[in-house]
């Protein structure tokens, strides 16, 4: 055939296809998510393999494992014990609470190590919603967002690099913004989670940490979070979310899930200078490791073309549950 243009030229050797390659893949694009509880063991999580909820002690290990591996960010999330769990959530910003003494810790014994959060009501509450439910079951945005301002602030005063507001709650991100500069902590970041759809992606999640919503006694509570977290059928809406997120003096935005929402990383890469994150959630990773352990993809290869598909939608960060694995991967070539 007499072709001008033979695509294949240059994917004749490993040294070409390296040299042509757009994207890649290294330890420092990822944000490690790790479930602390008070217990004196670690606890494996039966809906993912391979992921635990540490205790204090196990946790300085396995960050100290995910620094050695060229890792850069971690992010905490509790399993707060049940009787600890009131309506209004206010475990979440006891200065002695599981999170604040954990980001002590870890700041204390690997400081340099970024620590970020995630401010939301979900692990506190008895009815398992992200703000507070009224009598009459709705989720209140104003109030809610009293409570994760005096969240952040704690954290921050504990120690932590970046805040991670997940609650979805309008005018969050500026309100966090304010108490956290008022309170001398300007230095302090906010990834916000600007595009969170509402998923049952998260399915797993909910299970690790116990905090589903359910209803604990007389008042309704809605069955799941499509009042605040957003449709799956939208998408300019998260382009509106963006640039509200932006003006209220985001740092970094984030969305959620990843892979079934790869257009819309694309979008807001277009969309906005800052840094984009993208969380490969808890059911993408259970599905991956489910069909792994079957025999019916090969893990390593799905990860690592996964993780690569976030960078070429735009992302420049990945939370994500395989982060060891990967870097393991990534060093050994
Ligand atoms: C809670 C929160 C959730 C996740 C992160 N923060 C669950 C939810 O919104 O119900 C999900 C993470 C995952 O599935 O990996 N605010």
């Amino acid at each position: 055939m007499d072709l001008t243009y033979r695509p294949r030229r240059l994917r004749r050797s490993t040294s070409l296809r390296s040299m042509v390659r757009e994207t890649s893949l290294k330890a420092e694009d990822f944000i490690y998510p790790l479930f602390v509880h008070e217990g004196s063991a670690v606890e494996p999580i039966g809906a993912m393999p391979g992921a635990n909820r540490w205790n204090l002690d196990s946790l300085i290990g396995e960050v100290q494992r995910a620094w050695q591996l060229g890792i850069r960010c971690v992010v905490l999330f509790p399993k707060v014990q049940e009787k600890l769990k009131t309506e209004n959530g206010e475990e979440c910003f006891n200065e002695n609470g599981l999170i604040p003494r954990a980001i002590s810790l870890l700041k204390k014994e690997i400081p340099e190590m970024t620590v970020m959060t995630d401010v939301a009501l979900d692990p506190y509450s008895c009815d398992g919603h992200d703000g507070i439910v009224s009598a009459e079951g709705v989720v209140l945005n104003d109030e809610t967002i009293t409570q994760l301002c005096r969240q952040a602030v704690v954290q921050a005063q504990s120690g932590a690099d970046l805040i991670g507001p997940s609650d979805m709650m309008d005018g969050r991100v500026g309100a966090i913004r304010e108490a956290l500069d008022d309170e001398g902590f300007e230095h302090v970041g906010i990834i916000s989670y600007t595009a969170k759809y509402s998923s049952a992606y998260y399915g797993p999640f909910r299970e690790a940490l116990d905090s589903a919503p359910r209803a604990a006694g007389v008042k309704p509570i809605p069955k799941d979070k499509s009042t605040y977290q957003m449709d799956p059928a939208n998408a300019r809406e998260a382009i509106t979310e963006a640039q509200l997120d932006e003006q209220e003096g985001a740092d970094i935005l984030m969305v959620k899930p990843g892979l079934a929402y790869l257009d819309i990383i694309y979008r807001l890469r277009e969309e906005s200078a800052l840094p984009i994150a993208a969380y490969n959630v808890s059911g993408e990773y259970s599905m991956v490791k489910a069909a792994a352990e079957r025999g019916w993809v090969d893990e390593r290869s799905v990860v690592l073309e996964t993780l690569l598909s976030f960078k070429r939608a735009g992302a420049d960060l990945i939370l994500t549950y395989h982060a060891c694995d990967a870097a393991h991967w990534l060093l050994k070539g």
